[in-house]
């Protein structure tokens, strides 16, 4: 069925993972390579939630490492919606390094613009965002500078 409109919460995702010595670099932490593909991952479940469509990654506007993980750390990576144009979405991922008391301590901080897909693997319209906080609005006029930047 196709939606005209959605709201943020609705496609929210998390993932956990655990870093095991497969995941790490020369250097004995978590390689980066991997934390962007769990990143990417989420990224294409929060927009094919928002549309029901398949979705591909167009581009990663900002990609921060903040701090570095090990080997047996609990990563949790959360992404949501920042906002829809027409065929185009920006999807924020937050991953954090969450502690045995379930603290958390963000290592990473991303935007994706992933685009949606139609039967014949050309751009299709996306559902509008329907932003119902504060804080959502904020990261809309955020999201939407970062896209005039883009396209400059
Ligand atoms: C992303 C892709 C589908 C866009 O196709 P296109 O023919 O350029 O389509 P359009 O010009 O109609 O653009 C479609 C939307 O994507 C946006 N877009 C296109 N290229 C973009 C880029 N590099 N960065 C951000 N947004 C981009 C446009 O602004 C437009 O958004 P809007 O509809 O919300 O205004 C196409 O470039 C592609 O398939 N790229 C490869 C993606 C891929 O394989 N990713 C996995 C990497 S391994």
């Amino acid at each position: 069925m196709s939606v005209k409109e959605r709201k943020v919460s609705e496609s929210v995702s998390e993932t956990i993972h655990v870093v095991r010595p497969n995941h790490l670099n020369a250097s004995g932490r978590l390689f980066g390579g991997i934390l962007m593909q769990w990143i990417d991952e989420v990224a294409m479940l929060v927009s094919k939630r928002h549309t029901h469509k398949n979705v591909t990654t167009a581009s990663v506007d900002q990609l921060t490492f903040l701090k570095g993980a090990y080997q047996k750390d609990v990563i949790v990576l959360s992404g949501k919606m920042t906002y829809t144009g027409r065929t185009s979405m920006e999807v924020r991922v937050d991953s954090y390094v969450e502690a045995l008391d379930g603290t958390r301590i963000l290592i990473n901080r991303a935007y994706f613009t992933m685009v949606a897909l139609d039967e014949n693997d050309r751009p299709a319209p996306v559902p509008r965002l329907i932003l119902e906080t504060a804080q959502e609005r904020e990261e809309w006029e955020l999201a939407k500078k970062r896209r005039e930047n883009r396209m400059k």
